[in-house]
């Protein structure tokens, strides 16, 4: 694990973000954290990081004013969120090549050895994902690029941007494409949340307001791999330490439906099971995506180990807990 080192975090405030940033200060190393929300809306808050930076990082200026003096950067900063966001933003979604492409520029000005991208598995080609439990997506599948339209081409790009900054300049790279991370300290509310969390907050509020239904996007038959933080944190520090330098997935196993979700979600709440209301026309994004392992576990030993079960069960209590708080505390789960 990485220690005593001088880490740069970009979008440290937000939710991937923000648990790596908990797991490097843990093991003693010393965090400059950057995101452009301001510090009340960041999902965590840290006591001992050095820097905290509010700012804008499509701006190469605010770039070059943090790249100085650290060790290693991770970039986990872009403008996203579940489907009815990505779906409905496609503008904004590409505009984080800025912050990918400047954060490179800086980091090459001054001398940065290692960098990590926070790549998507919408960087996938979509015509590989066009039925319902999908074969898993091998690192190759992403090309020929066919890949999610406005988010998954700016992830694309920025893959093949860091890549061409190892070649051209010799900044060592490491990129991990992330299948669907859910957890605790994440977006459950207003408009950017993905599946896993959006429906553990509309089962809480049927269960609340005593209704029977549940709205749920698409005929609910649509599958998907999904991955508890804590195994993405520790998938993207190994794979930050090793020596491979191409795009990894960063996913589970599990493949499931949507209605299955729902179906584990119920029977770890023992919540009666409440009847569907399927919305056809709301974003549904790909038929089935499912994350192919066989790299990850070949370069870095290793596998995922939260079952969704499990995983589902730590969110739905998290989110339970920040609904039933009152006011500010649950405005920055749902703000952008
Ligand atoms: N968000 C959401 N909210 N999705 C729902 C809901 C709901 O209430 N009900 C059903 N779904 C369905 C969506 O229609 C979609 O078919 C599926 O659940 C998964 O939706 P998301 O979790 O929002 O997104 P995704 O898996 O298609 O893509 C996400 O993961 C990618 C990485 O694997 C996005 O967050 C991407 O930004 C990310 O790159």
């Amino acid at each position: 694990m990485i220690k005593n080192k001088k880490i740069l975090i970009v979008g440290a405030g937000g939710f991937i973000g923000g648990h790596l940033t908990k797991k490097l200060l843990e093991n003693n190393n010393s965090i400059v954290a950057a995101d452009i929300k301001p510090k009340e809306y960041w999902f965590q808050d840290f006591e001992n990081v050095k820097n905290y930076y509010s700012m804008d990082m499509k701006e190469i200026n605010n770039c070059r004013k943090v790249t100085k003096n650290i060790d290693y950067v991770f970039n986990m900063a872009c403008n996203m969120g579940g489907m009815g966001f990505i779906e409905n933003n496609k503008a904004e979604c590409m505009q984080s090549v800025l912050i990918n492409t400047n954060l490179l520029i800086a980091c090459k000005e001054d001398g940065i050895k290692k960098y990590f991208f926070s790549s998507s598995a919408c960087a996938y080609n979509k015509s590989k994902q066009q039925d319902v439990f999908v074969e898993g997506l091998k690192e190759n599948d992403a090309y020929p690029a066919d890949p999610e339209d406005g988010y998954g081409w700016e992830k694309l790009f920025s893959e093949r941007m860091c890549r061409h900054f190892m070649e051209d300049y010799g900044i060592e790279v490491r990129i991990g494409r992330y299948h669907n991370i859910y957890g605790p300290y994440g977006t459950f509310d207003g408009g950017r949340e993905k599946a896993p969390a959006a429906l553990c907050r509309k089962v809480i509020e049927a269960k609340q307001n005593n209704k029977k239904k549940i709205e749920v996007w698409g005929d609910g038959k649509q599958t998907r791999t999904f991955l508890y933080i804590d195994d993405c944190i520790e998938g993207t520090l190994r794979l930050f330490e090793s020596n491979y330098s191409e795009p990894v997935n960063i996913g589970s196993d599990e493949q499931v439906s949507i209605n299955q979700m729902i179906e584990i979600i119920e029977s770890v709440t023992n919540t009666k099971k409440l009847e569907r209301v399927y919305q056809l026309d709301k974003p549904k994004g790909v038929r089935g995506r499912s994350s192919n392992n066989d790299l990850v576990k070949k370069i870095l030993n290793w596998s995922f180990k939260i079952k969704l079960k499990e995983g589902l069960k730590k969110t739905y209590n998290w989110i339970s807990g920040e609904m039933s708080k009152q006011g500010s505390n649950l405005s920055r789960f749902t703000k952008s």
